[in-house]
């Protein structure tokens, strides 16, 4: 039986459209040299030019470093490295440097001046194209510069191999998880 429930303001459970696949947001910090920290509301928004965007909260230190148009990344982790994105998720830069006390090992960008988790089987390097504000969150909208692509994980079309790689899902409430071990390929033209 479906329940149907009329909203009138905020929800306190909006996860419908989970599970999403996890990118962990990075930029430079004055602090600590480099900052990340993950956003499951991301999205990629135009192939030509390459758009991707991520919806980061005022409240996020990540906000501050890249509110003034500065370049930032996304980092893809496999399932195995949940543990660093929940570590990521629960701390924040303003108080923790997070790459000491995670021992993170970080790359810096090709294109722009941005740090990259090592352990990542994927990454873009972004330069800021705009910024909206949707409401309790603001779409950071980056051009993609440069990828990064663990060549192990994907097949010659560039899709990821689900044998080789497993992108980290979450499903909202410190739930993680990996997709399915085999996908399906339907082509109807
Ligand atoms: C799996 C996961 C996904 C998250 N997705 C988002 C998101 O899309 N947007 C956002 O603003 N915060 C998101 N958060 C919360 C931030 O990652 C969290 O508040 C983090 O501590 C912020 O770090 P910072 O203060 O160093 O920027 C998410 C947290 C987790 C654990």
């Amino acid at each position: 039986m479906m329940r149907v429930t009329v909203i009138e303001r905020a929800l306190d459970r909006f996860f419908h459209f989970y599970p999403g696949v996890v990118a962990i947001v990075g930029a430079k910090d004055p602090s600590h040299g480099a900052n990340f920290m993950p956003a499951v509301w991301n999205t990629g928004l135009s192939f030509d030019p390459p758009l991707f965007g991520v919806s980061i909260s005022p409240k996020r230190h990540t906000y501050r470093l890249l509110e003034n148009e500065a370049p930032w990344s996304v980092s893809f982790l496999s399932f195995e490295h949940a543990d660093l994105a929940a570590r990521l998720g629960s701390t924040s830069g303003r108080d923790l440097n997070k790459v000491n006390a995670f021992g993170l090992a970080v790359l810096w960008g090709k294109a722009l001046d941005v740090p990259i988790l090592k352990n990542a089987f994927a990454a873009y390097e972004l330069e800021p194209a705009g910024r909206v504000k949707t409401g309790d969150h603001d779409l950071f909208i980056g051009r993609v510069r440069a990828v990064w692509e663990d060549q192990t994980a994907f097949d010659q079309e560039g899709v990821p191999l689900p044998e080789y790689v497993r992108p980290l899902l979450y499903f909202g409430r410190f739930r993680y998880g990996a997709p399915a071990e085999k996908t399906v390929r339907l082509k109807f033209r």
